[in-house]
């Protein structure tokens, strides 16, 4: 069995929900700027809410319809850039939550936008192997965790929320492709960083080993926990996204010898609806496929694409599709699957 299928899928976002216009009490904005650029109404935003609790409430809704016995999910893999905690990871945290059995393989993946369908291809690898039928693979983000509500440039354009899928092997087809490409300039976020000591040169005894005494070298650095908020390129990080959607599709479809006639649905990153119509142009004919929910969401990084996946399977439009689903995101980096769901 090469492919995978989709049983059931699920979303959670928070009770607070965030309108263009509420950003113009805080920064220089609009609702007409931010929805021409963007394609952005509204996005949500945590407050009694975390990454993890959206985490387990979207898994919790796709376990609830799935109806499977939740002890045979042998995988857990969240994607998630930004967890309630360094570590634990948020899968061990929904493990737990909803109780299932501890025989279980569970951790988190970092790949920034990315993040979904690396998990999923990892998700869908290790199944092979695995003596349990199911994986669980969710993508959870808390972005305003992340942001500076006062750099309006970036703080208008992300938003929370979570989505999960579970996914069994299936005879479908499944192809997939990645492409990194080194920049860190163009999108990044500071890692955390502590009190570290700065040692200067030891002072050595006889035996080579450091007496132990501090000398007027040595001392405590704060370095500071990192307090900037997402660093954005916007320009090159749309001229690289449209770039980057285009050629995954197509790498896909000459993987698997198709064209877009054979493809039922386009689900990509959410990060602006001018990047998709961008990319809508050169797929003349076929721009119905391409699915689009930023309006109501904003960009919800690696949850994304579970999210609209979720909102897909609602709609009865998911399953038994072929479907090709296209991250891209910090790294830089981009990647896509092909897949009949
Ligand atoms: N409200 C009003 N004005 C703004 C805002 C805002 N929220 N943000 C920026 N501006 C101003 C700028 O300061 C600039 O003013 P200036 O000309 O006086 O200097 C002007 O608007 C134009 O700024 P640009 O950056 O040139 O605007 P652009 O048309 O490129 O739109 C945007 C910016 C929306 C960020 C666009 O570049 C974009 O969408 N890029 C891709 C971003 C993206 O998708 N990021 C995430 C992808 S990966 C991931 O999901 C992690």
């Amino acid at each position: 069995k090469l492919g995978i299928k989709i049983l059931a899928t699920g979303r959670a976002v928070p009770k607070k929900k965030l309108t263009n216009f509420d950003f113009e009490k805080i920064v220089e904005t609009s609702d007409e700027w931010i929805y021409t650029r963007t394609g952005i109404k509204s996005r949500y935003l945590c407050e009694e809410e975390s990454c993890n609790s959206l985490a387990v409430e979207a898994a919790k809704k796709a376990l609830e319809k799935s109806g499977i016995d939740k002890d045979q999910i042998g995988i857990i893999i969240t994607a998630t850039s930004s967890g309630d905690y360094v570590f634990p990871s948020v899968s061990a945290m929904i493990q737990k939550e909803l109780e299932i059995d501890s025989n279980v393989n569970c951790f988190d993946l970092s790949a920034a936008c990315t993040g979904f369908i690396y998990a999923l291809t990892a998700a869908k690898s290790m199944l092979a192997f695995a003596e349990k039928k199911y994986a669980l693979v969710i993508g959870s983000e808390q972005m305003s965790r992340l942001l500076d509500y006062s750099d309006r440039t970036t703080c208008v354009l992300f938003g929370d929320g979570a989505g999960a899928a579970i996914i069994e092997l299936s005879d479908g087809e499944f192809v997939q492709e990645g492409v990194t490409l080194g920049n860190n300039e163009a999108l990044c976020m500071d890692g955390i960083r502590g009190n570290v000591p700065e040692f200067g040169e030891s002072n050595l005894d006889g035996d080579g080993l450091d007496k132990g005494a501090l000398t007027e070298n040595d001392s405590l650095v704060d370095t500071g926990v990192a307090k900037s908020g997402i660093k954005m390129k916007g320009q090159d990080v749309y001229r690289f996204a449209v770039t980057a959607i285009n050629d995954i599709i197509n790498r896909l479809l000459d993987k698997n010898n198709m064209t877009m006639d054979d493809i039922d649905l386009i689900v990509c990153h959410q990060a602006n609806s001018r990047i998709i119509d961008s990319v809508k142009k050169r797929f003349k004919g076929h721009e119905d496929k391409f699915y689009l929910n930023i309006d109501k969401y904003g960009n919800t990084s690696a949850a994304s694409i579970p999210i609209a996946l979720s909102e897909l399977d609602d709609e009865n439009k998911l399953k038994g599709k072929r479907c090709i689903i296209a991250g891209f995101g910090a790294g830089l980096n981009y990647s896509g699957i092909l897949a009949q769901l």
